[in-house]
């Protein structure tokens, strides 16, 4: 009806389209979703407070969870076992229960869902639980049946996101599951240092989320150039893996292209034979600790005449691409840790106007729901 037109429009404001606007918002909900927990140096997550010796005594971390929400935990994985010193694993929900993997009393099992009704997130749920392990939620629904059935949890406080593909959602859930790494690492000296760096980086991370917005007339100018494309690879490593995964999933599922998110470590066995001329292929290369690894894939996608777009940090332009032949996307560089929630941002804005240019339904993708609430 004209009125339910009238009302949405006024709900996305100055934006064209909710995902739009989402994307933009990310300063803002980043600051919401720290809010009340990083209180002189330290972290305070009220609704782990009880459980936290039973998660720093479990023998495993598990993350379970479903698209973007399960790429948001596989960037906060690196960091979860680095402070924690204990092993993480990874299951997507619905391939946990048809392999009906083993998981014991002694794990920890954080499951990650925006909508918190995702249905295989929930029976893996209830799986979990008959298994006794202690189910932790990380959610963006205040009184969600993910909320209300796991032990214990942490709301990631994004505000209300109604673009079918998550944008704000997961950049706060890593946030989230960062500040998760913090809490439960607190008690050990060695990593005092790197979690103070972290804390700080934290605190920066609005300010340099805004700034990476900044890149929208380039990402735009970008998708002006891949339009016509049938595909689209995404390289990355390292706390960037899950940059590669979300944003091809992000161009899969708005701009309906085919992308596939992929670890720069097997590019050899296998992927190396699609290289060509035309292909274009994005490489993600900020500086981290896997950043020469990622310089000399660069090296290796030349030499077979690869088609490439290079992320890199501020500054780093002519050294991740000395003779200028590739395309470099240049982005602020932040600690290790965070860097993911920057990356993302450039890859939102490319799908984002890769969808418009392109003339598809961006916040609501063909064959997609929000929330899947069947099996
Ligand atoms: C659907 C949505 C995705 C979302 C996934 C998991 O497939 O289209 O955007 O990532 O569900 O949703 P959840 O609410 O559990 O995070």
């Amino acid at each position: 009806s004209v009125l339910e037109m009238e009302v949405e429009q006024i709900k996305k404001g100055d934006f064209d389209h909710f995902m739009k606007k989402e994307i933009h918002e990310q300063p803002d909900s980043l600051t919401t979703s720290m809010r009340g927990r990083l209180k002189d140096g330290v972290v305070g997550l009220g609704g782990l407070k009880d459980h936290m010796r039973t998660i720093r005594r479990s023998r495993r971390i598990i993350f379970i969870g479903c698209g973007t929400s399960y790429h948001a935990a596989l960037a906060a994985r690196p960091i979860m076992e680095e402070l924690t010193d204990i092993p993480v694993t990874m299951e997507i929900a619905s391939d946990m229960l048809d392999r009906k993997a083993l998981i014991f009393k002694e794990d920890t099992a954080v499951f990650v869902s925006q909508s918190g009704e995702t249905a295989d997130t929930l029976l893996a749920l209830e799986y979990a639980l008959q298994h006794g392990a202690l189910c932790v939620g990380v959610t963006n629904t205040v009184g969600s049946t993910l909320a209300r059935k796991t032990h214990c949890g942490v709301h990631i406080n994004a505000g209300c996101e109604i673009g079918v593909a998550s944008t704000k959602a997961y950049t706060c859930q890593i946030v989230v599951m960062v500040m998760m790494a913090l809490a439960i690492g607190s008690d050990k000296m060695s990593t005092l240092a790197q979690r103070e760096a972290i804390i700080a980086g934290l605190i920066k991370l609005p300010e340099k989320v805004h700034d990476v917005l900044k890149l929208d007339g380039e990402m735009k100018a970008l998708a002006q150039s891949l339009i016509d494309e049938q595909s689209l690879l995404m390289f990355g490593r390292g706390n960037n893996y899950a940059t590669a995964l979300e944003g091809a999933l992000k161009v899969k599922e708005v701009a309906l292209m085919h992308s596939e998110g992929m670890l720069a470590g097997e590019m050899k066995h296998g992927p190396l034979a699609l290289v060509d001329e035309y292909l274009p292929i994005i490489v993600i290369a900020t500086r981290d600790d896997s950043f020469s690894k990622q310089q000399s894939v660069i090296q290796q996608l030349h030499a077979r005449k690869g088609r490439l777009i290079v992320m890199c940090s501020e500054g780093d332009a002519s050294l991740v691409c000395p003779d200028g032949r590739s395309r470099v996307i240049e982005v602020p560089q932040v600690v290790d840790c965070l860097q993911p929630i920057i990356n993302i941002i450039p890859m939102q804005l490319l799908a984002y106007h890769l969808t418009v240019l392109r003339g598809y339904n961006v916040d609501q993708p063909r064959n997609l729901a929000k929330s899947v609430t069947t099996q």
